[in-house]
């Protein structure tokens, strides 16, 4: 299953969409665990996740099996853990303190580096030598941008042709990170390696692109969410109306 035949499923809002979306994760952590004994979650940034990670947090510990759930991330921007940009700031104060995670199974992406390059490497023999090569993540949440970017794989951007890295600093130039910048990130291969990939979407300025992405025609350099085709087949997305506006309604046929 790829973004051609998507599973969409539709929520009316964000919050809607985040208690959902806190439901799936965790009957997929409760199945990771039951076959596994563990489960290795990579959490998106940006604004979206937050409201599911509040929802998470306030279920309380026993909602999921947290004592058996390792935390990594898609991706992260090149700032200190501390800084109102960093996405590991984010889940931080929103799900991992509230719930007081064991700071063993947080894995966060060491954007404070000089060399980001470095970071990379870093975060990628992490995963690795807890995952293997490729390393195969349980769950990977990503959101999207208004130009069709996941994790950070922007359009037009170098990371957007690996093929045999896990994570790569990747060089981005958007008006979304206001010029240029450097961003860590999960590549295509590592994210389509995870057992399952769940998309976030929420908001009016995402209908555009959401459109193409699911709908318009292939061109993953422009809209690099259709990079994402998880080899298990395993790929969803929830999207709340707003950011569904301009897809086909629901049943209509391809
Ligand atoms: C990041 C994210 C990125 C994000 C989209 C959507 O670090 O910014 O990982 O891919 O998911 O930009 O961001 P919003 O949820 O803020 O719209």
């Amino acid at each position: 299953m790829s973004t051609r035949d998507p599973v969409v499923r539709r929520f009316s809002d964000l919050d809607a969409l985040s208690r959902a979306a806190a439901d799936e994760l965790a009957g997929l952590a409760r199945a990771a665990v039951a076959e596994r004994g563990a489960c290795s979650i990579a959490l998106s940034g940006g604004s979206t996740p937050r409201r599911l990670f509040q929802l998470l947090a306030a279920r309380g510990r026993d909602a999921l099996p947290w004592e058996r759930i390792d935390l990594w991330w898609g991706d992260e921007r090149t700032v200190p853990p501390e800084h109102a940009d960093s996405n590991y700031r984010m889940a931080r104060e929103a799900l991992i303190e509230p719930l007081s995670l064991a700071a063993t199974r947080v894995h966060r992406i060491a954007g404070e580096l000089a060399d980001p390059a470095a970071a990379a490497a870093a975060y990628e023999r992490a995963l690795v030598d807890a995952l293997g090569a490729p390393p195969v993540l349980d769950v990977v949440l990503l959101g999207m941008g208004p130009d069709g970017h996941t994790a950070s794989l922007f359009p037009g951007s170098p990371g957007l042709d690996e093929t045999r890295r896990w994570v790569i600093a990747n060089p981005v130039t958007s008006p979304l990170v206001h010029g240029t910048t450097t961003r860590i990130t999960l590549t295509a291969p590592a994210i389509n390696a995870a057992r399952c990939v769940r998309f976030l979407v929420a908001g009016a300025d995402k209908a555009a692109a959401l459109a193409q992405v699911l709908a318009g025609p292939r061109d993953p350099t422009r809209y690099p969410s259709q990079l994402v085709a998880p080899d298990s087949g395993d790929l969803r997305w929830f999207v709340d109306d707003a950011a569904a506006a301009t897809l086909a309604p629901p049943g209509t046929p391809a």
